[in-house]
């Protein structure tokens, strides 16, 4: 199964080598993240020493080597968001859920995260879930935002 897919996803690509970046991201896509049994067979399928592809996957905040939850929030701690309180509402998630920035729901709905500035300063505080972006957001707002969520 997990063969059938690698296959699928290096298919689409000519010159595997050169294209380990965009491989990975490919994976990630549909594994949620990069197991390491993954990366090794990507390894070995497209000749390129397992330490490359780890310093790759390490390198780019992009990529993670854990598990993440089902929808993933990052908490935007970069300058505009911290002077505008990311600190508290970090925390207000972090209370709601019962875990810590870096963690997984036990149910593995929600990882928490914290992020250096998403690019859109004028919102701030911002908060991300997914693909979603929550602007202007205060401690208040974080039950009804983690509500849409639930299952
Ligand atoms: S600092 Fe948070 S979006 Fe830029």
């Amino acid at each position: 199964m997990n063969q059938e897919i690698i296959s699928e996803i290096l298919s689409k690509y000519e010159d595997e080598q050169s294209s380990l970046i965009a491989i990975l991201q490919d994976l990630q896509e549909h594994f949620g993240y990069l197991p390491k049994e993954i990366l090794i067979n990507i390894s070995k399928e497209i000749n390129i020493p397992l330490s490359r592809v780890l310093s790759v996957a390490t390198f780019f905040a992009a990529f993670s080597l854990k598990p993440k939850g089902k929808h993933p929030i990052h908490v935007c701690m970069g300058t505009a968001c911290h002077v505008r309180g990311a600190q508290p509402i970090l925390e207000a998630f972090e209370r709601k859920l019962g875990i810590k920035s870096g963690e997984n729901t036990e149910d593995m709905n929600f990882s928490l995260e914290t992020v250096r500035c998403i690019g859109c300063c004028g919102l701030a505080p911002v908060v991300m879930v997914g693909e979603d972006v929550y602007g202007k957001i205060s401690q208040a707002k974080v039950p009804g935002i983690l509500k849409k969520y639930k299952k």
